[in-house]
């Protein structure tokens, strides 16, 4: 299970994203915004920042303007690694060094084309482990 976020300008990217997910046989919930009207991105990522800590969803996808607000937000949560990507070389880091669990989307600054690709990176690519393990175990605060 998947679960997307996003606010009121991810909205429109995260329809593309959701139809991508639906033909690509991947099964989602979505957290909301359900409409273009302007709103608060924290009242999206905190839902499902939660969801994928109790592992309620596998893997997150979250998208606001930038991307960085609901970045900050996500990331607050101890059990969250929300990665930014905005290239597919990115995000193959995103996965083999930093074992992402959100991917974040920018859903002013890229075309439905490269958050595809972006997603399906994210969705397939594994975890290096290793070094990469003992740096990640040190990213929550003591
Ligand atoms: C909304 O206008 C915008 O500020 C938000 O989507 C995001 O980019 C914030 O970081």
């Amino acid at each position: 299970m998947i679960g997307i976020a996003s606010d009121h300008a991810g909205f429109e990217l995260k329809q593309h994203v959701m139809q991508w997910l639906a033909q690509h046989g991947y099964e989602y919930k979505d957290f909301g915004t359900y409409t273009a009207e302007s709103c608060d991105y924290p009242d999206y990522a905190h839902p499902l920042a939660f969801a994928v800590e109790r592992g309620e969803c596998e893997r997150g996808i979250a998208i606001c303007g930038t991307g960085i607000g609901i970045n900050m937000a996500l990331n607050k949560h101890q059990g969250i690694r929300a990665a930014l990507c905005w290239a597919p070389e990115v995000t193959v880091l995103a996965r083999g060094h930093n074992d992402a669990n959100i991917v974040v989307l920018p859903g002013r600054y890229i075309a439905p084309e490269t958050a595809y690709e972006i997603l399906q990176i994210f969705l397939t690519a594994p975890f290096e482990g290793g070094r990469h393990k003992r740096r990640i175990d040190k990213i929550p605060v003591p």
